[in-house]
């Protein structure tokens, strides 16, 4: 199954996520949460939607917000699971099937397949937006596409607001 995304959908999401960014008296914590709200809700195919943050001293990902079922791995070290891969590479990461994988860390049983798409704030990697699906071969580059264009809406709001996100 793939997605029903439309360019115009996409145009319609863009906005509602600038307008939640720029909500005033809510915590980073709530805006990013609220982004993965929509964006599982408005995607048959997103099951779970999170945002790890890294912390580039100690070499982790911390989860920071995410809509689905809640996962034990809030915390990833840098080169472990998909996640883990993407802290490093700072490449975007379409996984059609997870059992293919062998650097991949399970969250829920029922996940087939996954993207990861890192949030570069002047070329450095900050974090990431990671979509898992119940559904094998659920991303493409439309996903892909809205997900970076997600992450430059994020990365823009952080960077000029001097956001710092409280990884620890
Ligand atoms: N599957 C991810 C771990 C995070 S969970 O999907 C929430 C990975 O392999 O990095």
């Amino acid at each position: 199954m793939r997605n029903n995304f439309s360019l115009e959908s996409n145009q319609k999401l863009l906005y509602l996520i600038s307008a939640f960014l720029e909500v005033e008296n809510s915590s980073i914590e709530t805006k990013l949460t609220e982004i993965c709200v929509l964006l599982k809700k408005e995607n048959k195919a997103y099951d779970w939607v999170g945002f790890y943050f890294s912390n580039h001293k100690r070499k982790t990902l911390h989860l920071k917000a995410f809509a689905g079922i809640p996962t034990d791995h809030i915390t990833i070290p840098f080169g472990e699971g998909i996640c883990g891969q993407v802290a490093v590479s700072n490449k975007n990461f379409v996984v059609d099937d997870v059992s293919d994988q062998e650097n991949y860390i399970a969250c829920d049983i029922n996940v087939k397949s996954e993207i990861v798409v890192p949030i570069l704030v002047n070329q450095t990697n900050i974090g990431q937006i990671d979509v898992d699906s119940n559904t094998i071969n659920a991303f493409n580059q439309k996903d892909v596409l809205l997900l970076e264009q997600v992450n430059n809406l994020v990365g823009n709001y952080i960077l000029s607001n001097n956001i710092s996100i409280n990884i620890s």
